[in-house]
């Protein structure tokens, strides 16, 4: 009979064999039970100490502590090494799947292709412009002269200057009258839209960065009626049979004569007044900077601010709601 060194020697071997194929941590659970288990191989090998020859014991209960040591120290190896890399496969294709959240356009993308279709069915094209400006088209031409407040730094983002001409964030979307004016043929009739860019301090009205839409009509005979006109038919489309436009003199520095524009909307059941934007004549030193004759053309003009259109229309309080990107203000609309 085989004697208890050569046992203990024996559990050892066939314990380290059956480790070498477990690869699941179920098999390894298993392992665990037979070999380091109440019942298993190593707490029955054990047992059998107390009947050795008397002399033999200190040497064989050295041997058993050192099985005993290496079992447990192969367990725990092994057990990093399975949940790292032999972990069973942990997609059950069984299980109910994660619902994933159907994606939406922004409340402003959406505000904004609806207004251009609205301008697109009323014949207005779509024209286009950078949004870092030269001077010339953010000032200069919009008769804005040198000088005037407008341009202070303090209420610009200017950007250093390239070849000589300074550049800028443009300020406002009337930029791309200009650009328009100056690449297509006469009569002319576009919208633009596109960000704009101010120095402001944020809070629940103000933001560095918005939009606005810019209308630019160029046409032989047209007057505030033609104006007023188009910007009614376009309340009526967007907002509604009961919207209502109004006017009030105001002065900007590319129009003659200019005004405000308050749009008549339903919010929330009741139809209230908001101002939202400025228009007016084209005034004639525009033109003539951009190589039009005043005489032989005229022009309307108007500029309205998105943000301003759809916090009223879907009740948003604060303007950077817009930018935070928050999935759970933007899935409200
Ligand atoms: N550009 C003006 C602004 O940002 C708005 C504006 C006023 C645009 C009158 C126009 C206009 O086209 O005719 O405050």
């Amino acid at each position: 009979m085989a004697s208890l060194s050569e046992e203990i020697e024996s559990v050892r071997l066939s314990a380290d064999s059956a480790l070498e194929s477990v690869t699941t941590a179920s098999a390894l659970e298993a392992w665990r039970i037979t070999h380091l288990g109440a019942s298993g191989s190593l707490k029955s090998i054990m047992a059998r100490l107390k009947d050795a020859p008397r002399e033999e014991k200190p040497l064989l209960g050295k041997l058993l502590n050192e099985l005993k040591q290496h079992l447990e120290c192969e367990f725990e190896t092994r057990k990093l090494l399975t949940a790292a890399t032999l972990a069973e496969p942990s997609i059950d294709l069984t299980e109910p799947g994660e619902r994933l959240g159907q994606g939406r356009r922004h409340i402003l993308s959406r505000t904004i292709d609806e207004i251009v279709d609205v301008f697109g069915r009323m014949g207005f094209s779509v024209a286009d412009g950078p949004e870092i400006e030269d001077e010339w088209h953010n000032f200069t031409a919009l008769n804005i002269p040198e000088g005037h407040p407008a341009r202070d730094a303090t209420d610009n983002f200017y950007m250093g200057d390239e070849a000589g001409v300074k550049r800028l964030l443009r300020t406002q979307t009337s930029t791309v009258q200009i650009r328009a004016m100056e690449s297509q043929p006469l009569p002319l009739k576009v919208v633009a839209v596109g960000r704009v860019y101010r120095p402001d301090t944020h809070d629940a009205t103000h933001f560095s960065m918005f939009h606005q839409i810019e209308g630019l009509c160029i046409d032989r005979t047209l007057s505030m009626v033609d104006l007023k006109t188009a910007l009614l038919q376009f309340a009526r489309s967007y907002f509604g049979p009961e919207a209502e436009v109004r006017m009030r003199p105001s002065f900007f520095p590319f129009t003659e004569p200019s005004a405000e524009v308050d749009m008549k909307m339903h919010i929330r059941g009741q139809w209230q007044w908001v101002e939202i934007g400025g228009c007016g004549m084209v005034d004639p030193n525009v033109l003539t900077a951009v190589g039009i004759d005043p005489e032989q053309w005229r022009g309307y003009a108007f500029g309205l601010g998105i943000e301003r259109i759809a916090m009223r229309r879907y009740g948003i309080s604060d303007i950077r709601l817009l930018f935070e990107n928050d999935a759970r203000f933007l899935r409200q609309f």
